[in-house]
């Protein structure tokens, strides 16, 4: 059996994939401006200078709507959380330094970006966000069984930014607003670029260390929970969001696990040993049964909306 590679082992190792994936993404990722994306002439004071405070029907989001931005939101809040995992994860030298840091710049203009346009628009009620984002923050990652070293939090991340980018996309067709799903396309952008910095770190880390990296891979979506986990109302908020297509299983598997796990080449690989195999066999095992789950979770969709539906029709117009 071959020796494991020590975390800094494999951070020397990628040292130059890291740097030629920074400067890859610098010269694709274009310079973009919050304050361009929120309509102001909507906004006005509210009662603490003289105006009026938030009421529901200000909101011209509906349910969902509100439901996916305000989770979509607090994930990004959430940053220093994953700001903390990644940068003890990676180095803080050279092209892994510069790459948490602008990372880090990035993902926050996300936050400035929802956080403005729902405060001006008053799409969601802000005394109740600002609560929900202090308990958020305050219980930080919820999954830090995730994390176990580089391999395990740049699998994590490579998943997570394809899911925000997947949520960010639909969130912005719900909005049923020009103006919130320019900036959630503009969003969802950045998190494609994000997910392909990771991807092919994590690419570069199989090549390196097949059956360290494959072991994490298996961890990883065996345990994968969305980075939400741990604000309030989460788990009911996920099952909204899943029911009205935001982030579904179907989603999950189709858009975001597998043509990850295509790129990598994972299921046509002869280059793992024993330990590699068997977490590969873990993952088919888990795959198949994920694929069973969608279908049994749409068919309950199904039976619900129909549920409703026979609901509505009983009540009088
Ligand atoms: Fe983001
Ligand atoms: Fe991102």
């Amino acid at each position: 059996m071959t020796k494991d590679l020590t975390q800094l082992e494999i951070l020397t190792e990628l040292q130059p994939v890291a740097e030629q994936n920074l400067n890859r993404h610098l010269s694709l990722a274009r310079e973009w401006h919050p304050h361009d994306y929120i309509p102001w002439d909507e906004g006005r004071n509210f009662a603490a200078l003289g105006g009026q405070d938030w009421a529901p029907e200000q909101s011209k989001l509906s349910e969902v709507a509100k439901v996916a931005m305000i989770t979509n939101l607090l994930t990004e809040d959430n940053l220093p959380s994953y700001h903390r995992e990644i940068a003890e994860n990676f180095s803080q030298d050279g092209a892994w330094g510069t790459w948490v840091g602008r990372w880090t710049a990035e993902e926050n203009r996300h936050g400035i970006a929802i956080r403005d346009y729902l405060v001006v628009t008053r799409g969601v009620d802000p005394v109740a966000l600002e609560q929900a984002r202090m308990i958020h923050m305050t219980n930080g990652v919820s999954a830090p069984d995730n994390w176990g070293g580089f391999l395990e939090s740049v699998t994590y991340v490579t998943f997570q930014e394809l899911a925000t980018r997947v949520s960010h996309r639909n969130t912005g067709k719900v909005c049923d607003d020009p103006i919130a799903d320019r900036m959630l396309q503009r969003i969802a952008a950045d998190e494609n670029l994000h997910m392909i910095f990771y991807r092919n770190m994590c690419g570069a880390g199989i090549d390196l260390a097949p059956d360290q990296a494959m072991m994490a891979i298996t961890k990883i979506l065996t345990h994968f929970i969305m980075p939400g986990a741990g604000m309030p109302n989460f788990r009911r908020n996920g099952v909204l969001m899943a029911k009205h297509g935001i982030y579904d299983l179907r989603q999950h598997l189709e858009d975001v696990v597998a043509p990850v796990l295509k790129h990598w080449n994972i299921f046509e690989r002869n280059d793992f040993g024993p330990r590699g195999e068997q977490a590969r066999e873990e993952l088919g095992v888990f795959i198949e049964k994920l694929e069973q789950d969608v279908l049994k979770f749409e068919e309950q969709r199904d039976r619900m909306f129909a549920r409703e539906a026979a609901k509505a029709a009983l009540q009088p117009a």
